[in-house]
Parts: C-alpha cells; sequence; structure tokens
C-alpha cells in the first residue's frame, strides 16, 4: 500500500521571484504539503540564480542536473533547499566508497513467512526512489566505486528502465522521480591532486547528464550575510569587524587549499560554527580553535596560524592565552574558611 505523498502530485505554484530571490518572473510547481521526506528550510539561505536556475529545470522538466564544484560551495545543500522549498521529497546518497551495487539494488533476504524459509527480495535505495515521487541525490558522484556507476547510468536516461538482472525485473520510473548529482570534480580525474578518491567518469556517463553546473563560494558579503541570518549577534558592535576577519580568514583557507599548503578547508558552516561557539565562549581565538584548529591536522597548525596572523592582525592566544584559570589556592583556603 502506498502511503498519501506517494500520491500526491506538484500543483501548487511557486514564484520563483518570491522564494528564490530571483530577478525573473515565473512558476514552477510544487507539492502543496510537505511529507516525510523533504528537507527542513534554511531560513537564510542563498540561492545562487544560476545554479538555482539548473535545479528548477530539473525539478520541472526532468532534467538530470550535475552540480560541479569544491567542497563546501553549497552544492548539496542548494538541492536541498530547493526540494524544500517546493516540498519535493528528497533522498541523499553518498557514494563513497562504503556504497555498492548490493546497497544501489537490493538483494535477497531470507525470511520467515509460515514457519517456511523463503527468499525475498529486498529492495535497495535506487529501486525505491526509482518508483515514487523522489529526488534522489548522488552526493559526491565521483567518488563512486565502479560498480555502483555501471548500474547509475542505466537510470540516467529519462526514459530509461532499471533492470534488475538478478531479479528479472525491469521497472519504469515513476513520472515525478528526478535525479541530482554533486561532484567536486568533472570526472576528469582530479589532475589537482585535492580530491582523493575520484574517479574519472567515463565521456559516456557524463554525456546522459542533461545540465552540468558549476558553482563557487559566495562573495564575501554574501557569507556574512549567511552567517549573520544565523548568528545574529555577529552583527553588533564590534562583532561585525570580527566577522569580517573571519570570513577573510575562511577565503586564506580555501585558496591554501587550492595550492595545496593544507588539507582542510573552512566551509561556510564552519564559519557558522566559529560564532556560535564565540557567542557561548565570547572569545574570538577559542572559538576559532574549537570549530576549526583541533580538527585539522597538526602539522599545517603554523600555516593556519599564519593566516589568522594576516587577518587578524594578532598571533592566535596572544590576548586570551589564559581566558580561564583556576581559582588560586588562596581565594579556594579563603573560601574554605568562610565555610567554616
Ligand atoms: N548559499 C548558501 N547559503 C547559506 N548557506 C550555505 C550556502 N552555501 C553553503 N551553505 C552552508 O555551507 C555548508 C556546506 O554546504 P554544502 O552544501 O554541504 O557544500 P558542498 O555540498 O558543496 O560540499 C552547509 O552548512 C550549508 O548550509
Ligand atoms: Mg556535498
Amino acid at each position: 500500500m502506498s502511503e498519501a505523498w506517494e500520491e500526491a502530485v506538484p500543483d501548487r505554484p511557486v514564484s520563483i521571484r518570491e522564494t528564490f530571490d530571483i530577478d525573473i518572473e515565473g512558476e514552477v510547481l510544487g507539492f502543496a504539503e510537505p511529507s516525510e521526506h523533504v528537507p527542513a528550510i534554511d531560513p537564510g539561505y542563498r540561492f545562487d540564480p544560476r545554479t538555482t536556475m539548473a535545479l528548477l529545470a530539473g525539478f520541472s522538466n526532468n532534467r538530470r542536473v550535475l552540480l560541479q564544484g569544491r567542497h563546501g560551495t553549497g552544492k548539496s545543500s542548494h538541492i536541498e533547499q530547493v526540494a524544500a522549498r517546493l516540498n519535493w521529497p528528497c533522498i541523499r546518497l553518498n557514494l563513497d566508497s562504503h556504497i555498492s551495487r548490493i546497497d544501489m539494488i537490493g538483494k535477497d533476504a531470507i525470511v520467515l513467512r509460515e514457519g517456511k524459509q523463503v527468499t525475498e527480495y529486498r529492495e535497495g535505495i535506487l529501486p525505491w526512489c526509482y518508483q515514487r515521487p523522489v529526488a534522489l541525490v548522488l552526493d559526491e558522484y565521483d567518488a563512486g566505486r565502479p560498480d555502483v556507476m555501471f548500474v547509475i547510468q542505466r537510470v540516467l536516461e529519462a526514459n530509461g528502465r532499471l533492470t534488475i538482472l538478478d531479479q528479472n525485473r525491469v521497472m519504469s520510473p515513476h513520472p515525478l522521480f528526478r535525479l541530482f548529482a554533486t561532484a567536486n570534480t568533472v570526472g576528469l580525474g582530479d589532475v589537482s591532486g585535492l580530491y582523493h578518491g575520484t574517479q574519472q567518469l567515463n565521456q559516456a556517463q557524463l554525456d546522459r547528464w542533461n545540465i552540468i553546473s558549476r558553482l563557487d563560494y559566495l562573495s564575501e558579503e554574501e557569507e556574512e550575510e549567511v552567517v549573520l541570518s544565523k548568528v545574529p549577534l555577529m552583527g553588533q558592535g564590534e562583532n561585525r569587524k570580527i566577522l569580517q576577519q573571519m570570513v577573510r580568514m575562511a577565503t586564506q583557507t580555501r585558496i591554501g587549499f587550492e595550492a595545496g599548503d593544507v588539507s582542510t578547508l573552512m566551509s561556510p558552516r564552519s564559519i557558522i560554527s566559529w560564532s556560535e561557539n564565540y557567542a557561548i565562549f565570547g572569545d574570538v581565538d577559542y572559538a576559532f580553535e574549537t570549530a576549526f584548529l583541533n580538527r585539522c591536522d597538526q602539522a599545517e597548525w603554523p600555516i593556519f596560524l599564519e593566516y589568522y596572523q594576516r587577518c587578524f592582525g594578532r598571533t592566535l592566544s596572544e590576548t586570551g592565552q589564559q581566558i580561564w584559570k583556576r581559582v588560586s589556592s588562596e581565594e579556594e583556603a579563603g573560601k574554605v574558611r568562610a565555610h567554616l
């Protein structure tokens, strides 16, 4: 038995201007109600016009859209946030090396039925989505294993069918099934050496994507707006300048990453955590250490500290060396006496 959301159709006009802040007239159709698999709306989200138009074509015109861009540019979240605005159920599948062909298509399993052991087919994630009004996002598409890519290749044709050889089953896609992917590279393998584990995608694979869109980092001003929408405290007084310095620091790490000097970069999420930690601890340096530095390779710390110096004009912890200290033994003794 199918659930109510599986029967729904997109019949609610959504204004592109009002919903995505893109300066054009036009509407796309979304579902009337959110359902179980619809991502939560991020109210401060900044839609990139080109990327968003590509994704809207994906949803409305059943185009297969591949988003390409560096780590943390907002590829996955763009797809999720467009889906959220359209109330389109959306399932994200990370194609990192742990996903196998069996996970994708399913397998036979032995189950007990009326006391007897019978083999039963357990549907994998791909056929499950394929037969429902679901946008499937293949995240880190360029990291997929060859056996997985082979399965995906067959569903890439919009009118293609999914054949599950092991099952002798042929499925047709649900008319509202949509397919998206994100990749760090454009499938030419990784010449830069920045993205380990990415595979070279063959041309036949790439040809099957109808729309390939590139996404870059937000401008520093826009990134500040994103942080302000999440942590309004950063707009108050002195904090405004601190926020600028934080965003500049993030830019430094991205330049360094690009150049191969460091292996970790600050995504917009890292700046948000940094700001949140600052709001909690009241100390920029400690907030930086806990939001970012402590998860970086120690061998690279000197480089990060140099970036920090460039952005803040002082060395890390120069002022906040000891933001907290233990009460001195004298004070402690005083307290003990007071108790007696
Ligand atoms: N345009 C944006 N507006 C608001 N937040 C963004 C934007 N782009 C990225 N982010 C935030 O940055 C983080 C990383 O984005 P993500 O979509 O995971 O990047 P990617 O998939 O490209 O690695 C997420 O927390 C996301 O919410
Ligand atoms: Mg991603």
